[in-house]
């Protein structure tokens, strides 16, 4: 299967930023161990600060991959025109958080993409990726 990894704003520093919340792993380090437990899938990786540029993978991948993980960052919570390009495409899609935003500030309890993917992973640190590829290829 072809699976895409795509992380929004701040992911970048994962390992430098709110080590508390986000951990101490950079997302490379971990994206090695999770290729090596999937050796049977291709598994791709993209990361931007930008909307425009999330959507723009977006709509270049949602019609050929098999899946895509997304981790939309603060986008989440604020972006109608990521929700309407989930919706465009044909790809599946899984909105993933390392934190839990539950537990956390209430603008990151809701999110604006959520009614657009297929299923929320939330909170279990980087292992929500792993948790959303298990569906993925289920
Ligand atoms: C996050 C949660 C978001 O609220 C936050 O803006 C992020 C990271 C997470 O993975 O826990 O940048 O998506």
């Amino acid at each position: 299967m072809k699976i895409q990894i795509i992380n929004g704003p701040n992911l970048n520093l994962l390992g430098v930023r709110e080590k508390s919340i986000y951990g101490d792993s950079d997302f490379n380090t971990y994206l090695e161990t999770l290729k090596a437990r999937f050796p049977a899938h291709e598994i791709s990786y993209y990361q931007s600060n930008v909307e425009g540029e999330l959507i723009n993978k977006l709509h270049e991948i949602g019609f050929s991959y098999d899946g895509i993980v997304f981790n939309a960052g603060a986008y989440t919570h604020t972006s109608i025109a990521i929700a309407d390009a989930i919706a465009a495409i044909n790809t599946t899609v899984i909105e993933v958080h390392i934190s839990n935003v539950h537990k956390r500030e209430e603008f990151r309890h809701t999110s604006m993409i959520a009614a657009s993917c297929k299923g929320v992973i939330a909170g279990f640190g980087l292992d929500s990726y792993r948790l959303a590829i298990e569906n993925i290829i289920a």
